[in-house]
């Protein structure tokens, strides 16, 4: 495996507790990994299937990685039929809202990050049955999450199109992101391991907790890049992680194939979510389906601006009063493109896309594997 010497303390420490009756504790602390690994220093990774290739950002994928979208697409395509299915309910308007976010046209990447982990845990062998239940809920659980952040962020747009909360109002938002979790959790029932549905429970519990050090932090967190990371991990890539971890538990995979599976979400996921807020700062409207420039506008302070204050001090108490000036996110904005925030938030997202890379070399080589390989680049190309 990777070895990094915080990391493995954080790792010694957490199996020694994951014996004993501390076990939350335990996962506590595996989630606090990808802190410590940000803080050290890379050691040579001595796995014998190590994929052989190197990660730049804005570099295109070597053309023999697969398509990850093709790879799975021949389960990915019944998806979007069950997920209308899943959703309906007694009461018409549930099932119109719900279904209608299911038609607008999403990347839908978690589902197929789960698909894909599900076969390159298996050697190739396609996903199985409960392990595309367990896509479908992934997906579900990412729709909910995000009718409620539309309501929350007082988004206009989401997916190129109008707001559920904006057709509907906030009320039927609301119920209709509910329902969804509902609807999740019944199917996660029934795919009866209570592990799993430990991991997705923890996975809500993450989510909440993320947006909520979003919306509700103390000024001098906002200044800290730990923070940041931490609330990222929650609310973006505990998803990622925790589903692929469940997709290998799913599989009946050994205990270092769910740790690799759950490094490489976690890393592909705070990459994603570093290029997202990259993205906000250089991609357009018309690109992200959603208005460019906004975390500002919503007060958040993401990772250029954070690493654009160590420069320019005077973005400190502008973070800390959340942009509330006028002026505020045009003065930041033209600081952190004089600065070097957008590069060094390049380089950390190229970091963890290449921890997500070398999580892998645990699993047998396969066309799945090629293709999780391949999601590591992506990830950082992405445009929208
Ligand atoms: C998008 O973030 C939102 C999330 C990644 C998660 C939001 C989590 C909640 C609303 C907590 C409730 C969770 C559940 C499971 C119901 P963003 O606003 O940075 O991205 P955006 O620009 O796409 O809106
Ligand atoms: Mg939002």
């Amino acid at each position: 495996s990777t070895l990094f010497p915080y990391t493995t303390l954080f790792r010694s420490v957490a199996i020694l507790l994951s014996r004993g009756p501390l076990r939350r504790g335990a996962a506590a602390l595996q989630r606090c990994a990808p802190l410590a690994r940000f803080y050290s220093t890379p050691v040579q990774n001595d796995a014998q299937q190590k994929p052989a290739v190197s990660i730049v950002f804005g570099q295109e994928p070597p053309s023999s990685l697969p398509d990850p979208f093709a790879v799975v697409s021949s389960q990915l395509r019944p998806l979007e039929t069950s997920l209308k299915d899943l959703v309906g309910s007694e009461h018409p308007v549930l099932t119109r809202v719900a279904q209608h976010f299911f038609e607008l046209v999403g990347k839908r990447f978690r589902p197929t990050i789960v698909l894909l982990a599900a076969s390159a845990a298996a050697g190739g062998e396609p996903a199985n049955a409960r392990q595309v239940r367990l896509a479908e809920i992934t997906e579900m659980i990412h729709a909910a999450s995000l009718l409620h952040d539309d309501v929350i962020d007082l988004a206009d747009t989401r997916r190129g199109a109008k707001a559920v909360h904006k057709i509907y109002g906030n009320k039927v938002a609301v119920l209709a992101g509910d329902f969804l979790l509902a609807r999740a959790s019944v199917l996660l029932a029934r795919l009866q391991d209570i592990k799993v549905v430990e991991l997705l429970a923890t996975v809500l519990e993450e989510m909440v907790q993320g947006e909520m050090m979003q919306v509700k932090a103390m000024p001098e967190e906002l200044l800290e890049l730990d923070h940041y990371l931490s609330k990222t991990y929650r609310k973006t890539a505990a998803l990622m992680a925790l589903s692929c971890e469940a997709a290998a538990l799913l599989g009946g995979h050994p205990p270092e194939v769910q740790a690799a599976l759950q490094a490489y979400g976690r890393h592909l996921g705070i990459a994603y979510q570093l290029v997202d807020d990259h993205l906000d700062f250089v991609g357009s409207a018309a690109s992200l389906g959603k208005p460019a420039l906004s975390d500002m506008d919503q007060g958040l302070a993401t990772a250029p601006v954070l690493f654009a204050l160590e420069e320019f001090p005077q973005i400190g108490d502008i973070v800390k009063r959340r942009f509330g000036d006028e002026s505020d996110a045009a003065l930041v904005g033209d600081l952190v493109s004089q600065s070097d925030g957008l590069r060094r938030t390049q380089e950390l997202a190229t970091a963890h896309a290449r921890k997500a890379a070398e999580a892998l070399g645990v699993l047998a080589p396969s066309t799945a594997r090629d293709a999780l390989l391949r999601l590591c680049f992506d990830v950082l190309n992405r445009q929208a």
